[in-house]
Order: C-alpha cells, then structure tokens, then sequence
C-alpha cells in the first residue's frame, strides 16, 4: 500500500493505474476504521483492480458545536487495517490540501438534503458533498463504495452524481452491526458501558417496525407510534426524529412497502446516533 498526501501525487498514482488498464474503486472514509469501512473496501476489492482509500476528518461537515476536534482518530491502526485488507493507497490530505486558502466553492445538496440530518446539522450535506465531489474529480473512480448505515448521504450522493452525469458506479453496502444488533459507528467510541448498552435501543426500534410490518401493519403513522413507545421505555435515549419513507429521495409515506425506509436519530447520553432499515429486510 502506497501512502499518498498530495493531489498530484494521487492523480499521478490514479494516471498510472489507469494505464496499465486497471478498475479504479474509491472508498471515502473519516478514519477510525470498523468493520463496516473494512466491508466497503472488501466491495471495492470486488468491483475493482485497484482500491483508493481516502481518509479525512473533512471539516466542511461538521458544525460549529459538533465534533471535529474530539472526533476519534487513529492513523497507524488505520494504515495497517487498510494494508491488510488490500487497500492499494492511502490518501491522507491535511486541511490545507483539500481547501488551500481561498476555496469557497460549495457543492447545494438536493432537496432530500433538507429532511432529517440536513434539519439537525445544517450545512452537513454540503460539506459532505463537496468533499466526496472533490475526491470523485481527483480520483475519477469507476466505482465508489459507501455505508447504507449513512443512507441520506447515499441518496444525496446518487443524486450528485445523477445530476452532473458522472461516470461512476455507486456501491452501497448493508450496515455492519454487533452481534446485539448496534450499528458500526466510528461515534460508538464516545459510549461509556451503560450508554453503549442504552444504543442497542436504536436498532430495537427498527426491529420493531420490521416486525410490525411482518404482521401486516402498513400504516407509517402506526409504525412509527411503535416505536416511539418502544424508546420511550429508553431512558438513557432522546429521540430526534423517527422517519418513515421512500428509498428515492426520503420523502415521508403514509402507506409503507417493502422497500420503505426506516430511519431514526436519537442521543444516547451526548452521542448522537442514527441507524435505519430497508423495512422488508429488518435489522439484518
Ligand atoms: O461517511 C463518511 O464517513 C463521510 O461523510 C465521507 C463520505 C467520508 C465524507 O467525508
């Protein structure tokens, strides 16, 4: 695995694959790897000759009161996970090298942008999409591998790259979980023992409404009334928002399907989680 920290040294790397007629996979990612990074670039491995992971706490997208400064970090076990699954680089940009002094230019998330996250974090999805808009430029994959566990930025991101015609393959991975059903999250490092056990809540939830679903419950209202009831006997756990809608562009539905999405944010102590189901599938 190469090691790469500026952009014309991972475009002269990318050029040089390219030529030798290799498929190019890119796999964004902040760091602190898990499981469910190590499951993207196993995706990537799959679609591709040649993996690019690029790892950056991209401040863009975080808010004025959120975490970029506590945000978990840990680059020489980082490298190694990466090294052993395969990865072919690294790219590891300081701040600097993604916005030299006078970049201003911001990439407008499309409507779905407005709903869930963007209304919690504002300014989220712009810093999201901007970075993996540069990264997409300098990279120029044939495919690009990201988290379902993250599924508004997935939507926001096929729109992206829908809508200004990139050539790129977009993979979406199923979330990787802990065997009691907690979702893989670079953030689960900020729970102490207890709160870690009150995060089992957030995927108990959208079990939930999967099994209300399997008895026949269509009704979105209903589902999500479930669930309420469900945390409410949660104390450790602050609902944010619980969201029942379609898989395009996350619009709400009264009427759910198989393919409707359950998603949900809540606060475990001060951690802010988000988890969510393809409703048919479950907690899988
Ligand atoms: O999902 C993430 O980790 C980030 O939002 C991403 C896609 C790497 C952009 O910074």
């Amino acid at each position: 695995m190469i090691d790469l920290t500026t952009i014309p040294d991972l475009r002269g790397w990318v050029r040089t694959r390219r030529r030798e007629g290799r498929r190019i996979a890119l796999v964004p990612t902040m760091g602190y790897l898990h499981e469910g990074h190590l499951a993207l670039v196993n995706e990537a491995r799959r679609r591709a000759d040649v993996v690019v992971m690029s790892l950056f706490v991209n401040p863009l997208q975080f808010g004025p009161t959120e975490d970029l400064a506590r945000y978990p970090r840990d680059l020489p076990r980082d490298r190694r996970l990466a090294e052993e699954r395969g990865v072919g680089a690294l790219f590891v940009p300081s701040a600097a090298v993604m916005y030299p002094p006078g970049s201003e230019t911001r990439v407008v998330p499309g409507r779905a942008g407005g709903r869930w996250e963007g209304v919690a974090r504002p300014g989220h999805f712009s810093g999201v999409l901007t970075v993996v808009a540069k990264l997409f430029h300098l990279v120029e994959p044939d495919v690009a591998c990201f988290g379902r566990k993250d599924v508004q930025q997935v939507v926001l991101v096929r729109q992206m790259v829908r809508d200004l015609d990139w050539p790129i393959e977009l993979a979406v991975v199923p979330t990787v979980r802990e065997p009691d059903g907690v979702a893989l999250s670079s953030r689960n490092a900020y729970l102490g023992p207890d709160q870690r056990q009150s995060a089992t809540a957030l995927s108990g939830a959208l079990q939930e409404a999967h099994v209300a679903w399997r008895g026949g419950e269509r009704s979105a209202q209903a589902i999500e009334a479930r669930m309420r009831r469900f945390l409410e006997a949660c104390p450790d756990v602050q609902v944010e928002y619980i969201a029942v809608a379609e898989p395009d562009a996350l619009a709400p539905v009264a009427e759910a399907e198989a393919t409707t999405i359950v998603a949900l944010a809540a606060r475990v102590g001060l951690t802010r989680l988000i988890d969510n189901i393809v409703l048919g599938e479950g907690v899988v």
